[in-house]
């Protein structure tokens, strides 16, 4: 079960004390590797007995996680930060109702979402810092000062940053996904159809849709000012009317980041080289560059 399976199960059963709890935890992190049961009494409103009786609570519902060192302390899951994500979302009225997975990967999970008006949308929760976390403990044994926090740092800043790219790519009529709300480490945007463009074995037009996948990057670069900078078939999504959409824009550059040139090219040598493997559509590294950067 991934974590936003366990915050989407358990979020309609929190209550209001429960997500004081949650919340108390989440800000003492930015201090504390493990947050002392101690502080958070004052910081959650509660008294001792209740915030016992919370933790205890949101350590069974795979929310928080208890530390047994010199003194009694938790930290929050991935899932505990998925449920605050959540809640401030259905606060705020874009969220009603969570549907099934969309794509579960190694840097999102992606769900399926209702509005309070019923429109599906799709909400992505960034997963950064898991594996460096993990690989940092276990190759030198110790977690390194702040390192406590920057799986939850990582992932806001990465949904932030997408969410920033969408909103300016959307206002340029960039064929994105359209983006609707941001909290945390999470963003919804609007859901799209069609599947990744590496599924497909076989498609009608290769070199229109390549034709078009370009004039996307040319608005991107020259309207816009942004380079994917992770682009491949993975991100590539073809819809069933034929159209494409770019998506998964967390690591953007800007035109003047020092590694731009070099980004974009790697990012049309990604597309080209697909392009010419899978569908024998040869557009030519050097034309293809100079469409993509053409001003006006
Ligand atoms: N707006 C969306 N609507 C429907 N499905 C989506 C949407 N955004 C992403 N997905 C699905 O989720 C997968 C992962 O999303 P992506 O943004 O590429 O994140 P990552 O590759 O970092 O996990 C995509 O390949 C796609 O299948
Ligand atoms: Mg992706």
């Amino acid at each position: 079960m991934s974590s936003a399976d366990i915050a989407v199960k358990t979020f309609l059963e929190l209550e209001p004390e429960d997500l004081r709890v949650l919340q108390a935890i989440e800000l003492a992190m930015a201090k504390h590797a493990h947050v002392p049961e101690a502080k958070i009494p004052k910081l959650a409103n509660l008294n001792r007995e209740e915030t016992a009786f919370r933790t205890t609570r949101l350590q069974k519902m795979r929310l928080i996680r208890g530390w047994h060192g010199p003194y009694v302390g938790f930290v929050l899951n991935m899932a505990g930060y998925d449920a605050l994500a959540i809640n401030a979302l259905v606060k705020a009225d874009v969220l009603q109702a969570f549907g099934k997975p969309l794509g579960v990967g190694k840097e999102a999970d992606v769900y399926e979402a209702l509005t309070p008006k019923n429109k599906q949308v799709a909400v992505k929760f960034h997963r950064l810092g898991r594996t460096s976390f993990r690989q940092t403990r276990r190759k030198r044994g110790y977690i390194a000062e702040r390192m406590h926090t920057s799986w939850l740092y990582q992932s806001r800043l990465a949904a932030e940053k997408e969410y920033e790219a969408l909103k300016l790519l959307h206002a340029q009529k960039v064929a994105v996904p359209k983006p609707l709300a941001q909290n945390r480490h999470t963003i919804v945007m609007s859901m799209i159809d069609g599947a990744e463009i590496s599924e497909f074995d076989d498609v009608p037009d290769a070199d229109k849709i390549l034709k078009e996948i370009l004039k996307n990057l040319h608005a991107a670069y020259v309207k816009a000012n942004i380079i994917h900078a992770d682009l491949s078939e993975y991100n590539i999504i073809l819809q069933p009317n034929g159209r494409i959409l770019i998506i998964d824009w967390p690591q953007y550059v800007k035109r003047n980041h020092p590694n731009a040139e070099f980004l974009l090219e790697r990012d049309l040598r990604n597309v080209l080289g697909f392009f010419k493997r899978k569908f024998n559509v040869d557009f030519g590294f050097e034309k293809a560059l100079l469409y993509v950067k053409k001003e006006h």
